[in-house]
């Protein structure tokens, strides 16, 4: 009998990894994936909502001083972030993407430090591509990062940002939300990947209810940030794709994805 290679079978598919820790992303940079980092609460849905507000750039930092240096050279620029959910001293706004409108981030450079997001996305640095993801742009990143996968013959790989360190309910529903836009005969799931689209799948219809529940979603609630919650459970709300290249994030332009290299 034929031998038939495990590679043979699923050779023209595009591989979908997850990784549960944001620790492990250095691991998950060497694989040459392209990289969907995901904060759903809240630094990636605020990413998001500021570009496709009109904010020229993100720029990340892993630390509040960072930030503070990055500001002393850029006094124009704001300065955003958060601590245990709350806006450090001194900044002119929080973490929450309900602060990032039009009126207030149009033509703006943000600085954004936050405890975990910002954090797994600066470790990103060396992937040649980092787009970050949130239930708000679910299906726009998913096209995006298929298109690039297949594109240039790599895979993709989901870093979940989690709460410092730990797992995070949301961001590995958020993996599966953005499985869901992908297209399933063209895709060759890991198990963890498959365990995050089954989950989506089955709570999809009560998923602000169910990221209510998670641990971070009722820490900001008691912290009096319900409001975010619900928000970043906005599925699909925006067709904004972030992506991070030379330590700034900037909205990937139309078709740039066929033509960046
Ligand atoms: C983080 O990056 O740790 C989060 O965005 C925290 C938050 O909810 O502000």
């Amino acid at each position: 009998m034929k031998k038939v290679r495990r590679q043979d079978s699923v050779q023209e598919k595009v591989f979908a990894n997850l990784d549960i820790r944001a620790n492990d992303v250095e691991k998950t940079v060497n694989r040459g994936d392209v990289l969907v980092v995901i904060d759903v609460l809240r630094c990636g849905s605020t990413i998001v909502t500021a570009l496709e507000n009109g904010a020229k750039e993100v720029i990340p930092t892993k630390t509040i001083r960072e930030a503070h240096m990055l500001h002393k050279k850029n006094s124009e620029f704001l300065l955003a972030g958060e601590r245990k959910g709350l806006k450090p001293k001194g900044f002119d706004l929080g973490n929450s993407p309900l602060e990032f409108s039009f009126k207030t981030v149009k033509e703006k450079h943000v600085i954004l430090t936050t405890t975990s997001g910002t954090k797994a996305i600066c470790l990103s640095k060396n992937a040649r591509w980092v787009l970050i993801g949130a239930f708000v742009n679910a299906e726009a990143v998913a096209k995006t990062a298929f298109e690039i996968a297949e594109k240039e013959k790599i895979g993709i790989s989901f870093v979940l940002s989690g709460t410092r360190g730990r797992f995070s309910l949301e961001d590995f529903m958020c993996a599966g939300a953005i499985v869901k836009n992908l297209p399933a005969d063209k895709i060759e799931c890991s198990d963890a990947v498959l365990a995050a689209s089954l989950t989506f799948q089955q709570s999809c219809r009560r998923l602000t209810e169910i990221i209510q529940l998670g641990s971070h979603g009722r820490y900001l609630e008691a912290i009096g940030h319900e409001e975010d919650v619900k928000f970043c459970c906005k599925l699909n709300a925006y067709s904004a794709v972030p992506v991070f290249k030379a330590e700034s994030i900037v909205l990937l332009a139309l078709g740039e994805e066929r033509t960046f290299s």
